[in-house]
């Protein structure tokens, strides 16, 4: 045999010299969930580990985050019944929770980068991420203009970079107009650019309460039978001026990531989802899985496939491993 492969597995030291992606704690985003109150972490059960956080014990969160290295989050809000309306107003109430949170946050530590989302779902009282009409249709362009409200609202209370997840028709364009008309042309866009329509955002809608009231969110979330469609929203999201491209849940979508990844020279990121971090988690309380393997080999599939960002709910998990070796 010329050709023997096991020789370049022989030993750690070969091993590592010819790893081809290494996890890096700057890959990392740690998605966070802001509440009301003070003093406050309230567990979500179906995401061990994870809390929704008072503004207080959050910042305090970031903080840790910050020295362990990672230096980008991405925030939720969790809206309280009684504020989420057909209109979805709350979501560019300047004296609002979520508003008031980027405003603070970025006080308290402004070396950190804060990635904010813009969807209507957390305010909507239909929980869907758009307006619904009377007939329960998810209506474009309108909802263009509630985002528009809260991309500016975003940028002016001091966000980095806008999520935009909501996967609107032309929300990119539509928000970097917006941005540039009122001087925030230095605030990022990281386009939800192939979002599903998923079965594990189940804990995400947990955590927030936000699952839809009706129907589901297959008249915008993307079919999950379809991998070309991908390809059509990244080249509409770069031509309408995304700085970051993003998929979305990440595990069963890593065929995405590559294609996406081979057709761009954007900087890729993927999202590894809440229901993804909640098998793991589970397989791993029970004992069927060794859950720190699983998450430093899916994190670093992702890299494999071709993204260099992830925003992952392991995040500080993955970040304290890396620390320690
Ligand atoms: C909605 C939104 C969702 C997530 C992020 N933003 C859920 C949904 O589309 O219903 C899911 C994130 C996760 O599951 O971790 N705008």
């Amino acid at each position: 045999m010329l050709s023997r492969p096991r020789r370049n597995r022989k030993n750690t030291a070969i091993r590592d010299l010819v790893k081809e992606n290494q996890l890096q704690v700057t890959d990392l985003i740690m998605p966070l969930f802001i509440i009301e109150g003070h003093n406050k972490k309230v567990p979500i059960e179906s995401m061990p580990g994870q809390y929704r956080y008072t503004l207080d014990l959050l910042i305090q969160k970031v903080n840790e985050l910050s020295l362990l290295g990672i230096k980008c989050i991405a925030l939720f809000p969790v809206i309280e019944e009684h504020l989420k309306t057909k209109d979805a107003k709350e979501a560019y109430n300047p004296d609002g929770l979520y508003l008031n949170a980027i405003k603070e946050i970025k006080k308290a530590c402004p070396e950190i980068l804060l990635m904010t989302d813009i969807a209507l779902d957390p305010y909507s009282s239909d929980g869907h991420d758009g307006l619904v009409a009377a007939d329960g249709e998810i209506l474009n362009d309108e909802t263009l203009e509630v985002l528009k409200k809260m991309a500016v609202a975003q940028a002016r209370a001091g966000s980095d970079i806008l999520g935009p997840s909501d996967m609107m028709d032309g929300r990119i364009e539509a928000i970097r107009v917006a941005l540039d008309g009122q001087g925030f042309e230095h605030v990022s866009i990281m386009a939800y650019t192939a979002k599903y329509a998923s079965g594990f955002y189940g804990p995400f809608r947990d955590a927030l309460d936000s699952a839809p009231k009706a129907g589901d969110k297959k008249t915008y979330q993307m079919d999950f039978s379809n991998g070309k469609e991908a390809l059509r929203e990244l080249a509409l999201d770069e031509a309408e001026g995304a700085d970051i491209v993003m998929i979305k849940p990440g595990l069963s979508y890593l065929d995405i990531v590559y294609q996406v990844s081979q057709n761009t020279v954007l900087p890729v990121a993927v999202y590894n989802v809440s229901g993804e971090y909640a098998m793991v988690k589970a397989a791993a309380e029970r004992g069927w899985v060794d859950g720190r393997m699983i998450m430093v080999e899916t994190l670093t599939a992702f890299k494999r496939a071709g993204a260099k960002i992830i925003l992952t709910y392991f995040a500080e998990e993955m970040a304290t491993l890396l620390k320690k070796n």
